[in-house]
């Protein structure tokens, strides 16, 4: 199985972010569409993740002499230009033959992080190549082999992502269909293979590569992950306020509420709607980062003032990526920002710390 990727290397226009799939279906093979957009079962999570934020309003406030928005934000040591930053994704050599690498390139334009998924198409050292000095975070597929856990958290550069949601596939239909199996190298895997019998994820699908990933991961995991890196760690796919205390008692220096983009457990509530519950119980004790459905500026305005500290992006960046490489990806975020830089001065909000502190309606 072949696919064309892209090799197209500019910024893009964007009317809306919702507009980029269907410019990408036109031009990409089935099967590695189908894996990029799909969600799970029904698809009901999916849809639920973009919808839930009509839940919600922002009541205007005027006459507040605001004339801008600032974006900028910080976490930890690093200052951002944004609060919106890229989701890690897997396999992106299927939207464009630079893969993980271009978008490193266009997120660190952006003055956002970039984070590396286990399964990228490009080597972590790569894609650190490709946006010397800009924060990479490092997203971990915990292994059962501990021998890849330590080679590979070695390579991490800012911070890793441990992925909780995802100790099998979701049941996606779509790649089912299409027998989707990832058509290219995973070089990260393939490097500890080279010292071991692991074995890479080039041509397989979703669920034999998730068959070598650790299937019951516990709290302690957290904690292992720790000793082998210096590095703070994140828990990604955390969606009720006792898996964020579990996560936090066991060392979690950060919560990432995510449910995968709707690709894993369908059925589940849309990942707004749990995060005013988890940042109740987070209490600023740790960052949030926050993502599923976001494709407006007021979905990041919603997502800052329920609790988000930072809000990630995922199918925008890898549709940015396919149509304009580097460039396309930080024309998704130039996007994003001028959504949210209207939204929050039309809001009477000036910085994101006052988006933060804005209190949010229920829509009925
Ligand atoms: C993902 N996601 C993901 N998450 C993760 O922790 N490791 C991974 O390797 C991947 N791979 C991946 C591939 C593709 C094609 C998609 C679309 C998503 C999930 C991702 O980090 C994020 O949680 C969701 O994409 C956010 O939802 P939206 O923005 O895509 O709606
Ligand atoms: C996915 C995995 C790789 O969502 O996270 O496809």
């Amino acid at each position: 199985m072949t696919y064309q990727a892209s090799n197209e290397e500019h910024p893009i226009e964007i009317i809306n972010i919702a507009s980029l799939e269907g410019r990408v279906k036109e031009r990409m093979e089935k099967g590695a569409f189908g894996y990029i957009r799909g969600g799970s079962e029904d698809e009901w999570t999916m849809k639920e993740n973009t919808s839930s934020f009509h839940n919600k309003t922002i009541m205007p406030r005027v006459l507040r002499g605001i004339d801008h928005a600032d974006l900028h934000t910080k976490l930890w040591d690093i200052d951002l230009a944004t609060p919106i930053i890229q989701a890690p994704s897997a396999a992106q050599g299927l939207a464009h033959e630079k893969g993980e690498a271009d978008t490193a390139k266009g997120v660190a334009a952006a003055g956002s992080i970039f984070s590396i998924s286990t399964y990228a198409n490009t080597t972590i050292e790569d894609a650190a190549a490709a946006a010397p000095n800009a924060p990479q975070f490092f997203q971990l597929y915990m292994s059962k082999d501990d021998g890849f856990n330590a080679f590979i958290l070695e390579k991490a550069v800012k911070a890793v992502i441990l992925t909780a949601d995802s100790t099998l596939g979701g049941y996606r239909e779509e790649d089912i269909v299409n027998k989707f199996q990832f058509p290219l190298p995973m070089p990260n895997l393939a490097a500890y293979s080279a010292e071991s019998d692991s074995g890479d994820g080039e041509g397989k699908g979703i669920a034999e590569i998730y068959a070598a990933a650790k299937q019951g991961l516990v709290p302690e995991d957290i904690k292992k992950i720790k000793d082998l890196t210096s590095l703070p760690v994140f828990v990604k796919g955390i969606q009720s306020p006792e898996d964020a205390e579990v996560a936090i008692a066991a060392g979690a220096d950060g919560i990432w509420i995510s449910n995968h983009g709707g690709r894993q457990l369908d059925g589940g509530p849309a990942s707004f709607d749990v995060l005013p519950l988890i940042a109740g119980v987070v209490n600023k004790r740790v960052p949030i980062v926050f993502d599923s459905g976001v494709r407006r500026g007021e979905h990041v305005f919603k997502a800052l003032a329920s609790g988000a500290d930072l809000v990630a992006i995922g199918r925008p960046v890898i549709y940015g990526l396919n149509l304009g490489g580097a460039e396309g990806v930080t024309s998704v975020f130039n996007h994003l920002n001028k959504e949210l830089s209207i939204t929050m001065q039309l809001a009477g909000t000036r910085t994101i710390d006052e988006v933060k502190n804005t209190r949010l309606y229920d829509a009925k």
